[in-house]
């Protein structure tokens, strides 16, 4: 008598138990939703990356790439090493433009044209210095060999002398 009133006990506390695990799955089965659901985000995020490019196509591609890639802080290592003979971040004249107010402003050209100082330009500045020589200097800028992630770099830089 006792031993059966014993086992029924067990085995309702065996069935509580399955009920938990059951439950328990169930969960996991939620969770598993919400993985499935990451995609749908991570391509809204894309899409919302999309919807900033049209204005210029391509700058803002590289401006994508540049604004993850860049360290400002390498920038300004590279600027001191190999720009600041030329170049001051304070408005100070020199032998090149300042680079304070340099990013996206408009940069008055030696042969009358203006251009925005883009991440395009800055890059070509650097890997052609004489392509587009800056009114009132002069292209003594020598061709330093940066890389593409030095250029970057130096871009995030030069974003930060607002
Ligand atoms: C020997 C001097 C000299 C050095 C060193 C030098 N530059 Fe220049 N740079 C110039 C001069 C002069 C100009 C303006 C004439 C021209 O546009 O080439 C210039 C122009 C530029 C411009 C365009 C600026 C503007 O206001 O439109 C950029 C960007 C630039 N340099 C980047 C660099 C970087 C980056 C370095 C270092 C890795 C560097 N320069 C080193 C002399 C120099």
């Amino acid at each position: 008598m006792r031993r059966t009133k014993r086992s029924i006990f067990l085995l309702f506390t065996f069935a509580a138990i399955l009920s938990l695990l059951v439950a328990a799955c169930g969960d996991d089965e939620d969770d598993t939703g919400g993985v499935g659901d990451a995609p749908v985000s991570t391509s809204t995020a894309a899409a919302e990356a999309d919807a900033t490019e049209p204005a210029d196509d391509d700058d803002d591609d590289t401006d994508a790439v540049d604004a993850g890639d860049g360290d400002a802080e390498e920038g300004r290592a590279i600027w001191q090493a190999q720009c600041a003979a030329c170049h001051t971040i304070d408005g100070g004249e020199a032998i090149g433009p300042t680079w304070q107010g340099l990013w996206m402003s408009e940069v008055a050209l030696d042969d009358g044209s203006t251009v925005t100082a883009d991440e395009a330009y800055i890059t070509e500045s650097i890997q052609d210095p004489n392509a587009q020589i800056v009114e009132g200097y002069s292209g003594v800028m020598p061709q330093l060999d940066l890389d593409d992630d030095e250029i970057a770099d130096v871009i995030a830089f030069i974003q930060t002398l607002e």
